[in-house]
């Protein structure tokens, strides 16, 4: 396990997936039932982006420092967080950030030294913190505990082994056999097209249904050493995700795409509900 979020943190990805992230779960919450959040590859829970491996890799200078200052009006619930939460904020801060005293998160981080973070970070009470694998926790720890009878679980490998697209597909499919009705939001990374058809190929033939894939491409997906794009699947996604993804993705890219060739959005539907 050599791969360490800070280096990446706020960038584009980052930033696309975080600003759906927030519309999810703000969506879960449109209803007073409590939400059980899984935060499945949780991270080190902030970061400096001004020094360490953030401070040099400089990506988020193409991410969220172009969002920092007078966000798009669809990014501002989004970018107000990240501002409100100090040092930046990973996936599980800004959960947090977002809970009610009805709703539970549990984050699970295998790396030690992240784990040990996340712990010292994630002090708030409905949040537990779990050293343990996330693709087993997939199916222990659903369906959610105590009663709660709705889920957010938010899957964000780091794509380090040459298999994560099939360990996804298949982790996807142990939780939602123990938790159907729960919404599962995945990242993946789009570095050129054939990894990302043959896990949109076995999702579709998981029997899954009402699945939708959202992409921001910074520009044509050809050079497979280059994240040139990234995609969000999600199961069950709530209403208006639809709109709401194309929205969002479209500001995110009039601000950080640099007019390259291929650029682009896409929401494509999977599987019908
Ligand atoms: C992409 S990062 C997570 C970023 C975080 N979700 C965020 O949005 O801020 C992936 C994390 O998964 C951890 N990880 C890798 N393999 C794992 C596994 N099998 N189970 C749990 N965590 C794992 C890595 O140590 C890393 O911190």
């Amino acid at each position: 396990m050599n791969y360490r979020h800070s280096f990446h943190a706020g960038n584009p990805s980052d930033c696309m997936k975080h600003a759906l992230l927030v519309w999810l779960l703000r969506a879960l919450q449109r209803k007073p039932a409590g939400v059980f959040v899984l935060d499945t590859h949780a991270g080190a829970g902030r970061t400096d982006l001004t020094a360490g491996p953030a401070g040099r890799s400089g990506e988020w200078r193409s991410g969220i420092e172009r969002l920092l200052d007078d966000p798009p009006d669809v990014l501002a619930d989004y970018v107000t967080l990240v501002r409100d939460c100090g040092l930046y904020p990973g996936s599980p801060v800004l959960i947090e950030a977002l809970l009610r005293p009805q709703d539970r998160l549990a984050c699970c981080e295998l790396h030690p030294e992240e784990a040990a973070a996340l712990r010292a970070t994630m002090r708030g009470s409905g949040v537990s913190v779990h050293q343990r694998d996330a693709w087993e926790a997939l199916g222990a720890l659903l369906p959610p505990p105590q009663g709660l009878r709705r889920a957010l679980v938010l899957v964000d490998p780091p794509y380090e082994a040459a298999d994560e697209f099939s360990q996804l597909a298949a982790g996807l499919a142990r939780g939602h056999a123990r938790f159907p009705t729960g919404v599962f939001a995945a990242w993946y990374p789009v570095k050129h097209r054939a990894p990302v058809r043959a896990f949109h190929t076995a999702i579709r033939a998981s029997g899954m249904r009402d699945v939708v894939a959202v992409e921001l491409w910074l520009r044509e997906p050809l050079d497979a050493a280059r994240l040139n794009g990234c995609g969000l699947l999600v199961v069950n996604p709530p209403f208006g995700f639809e709109a709401a993804a194309q929205e969002r993705l479209a500001a995110l890219l009039e601000r950080l795409g640099a007019g390259e060739s291929g650029q682009g959005v896409s929401v494509e539907r999977l599987a019908d509900e």
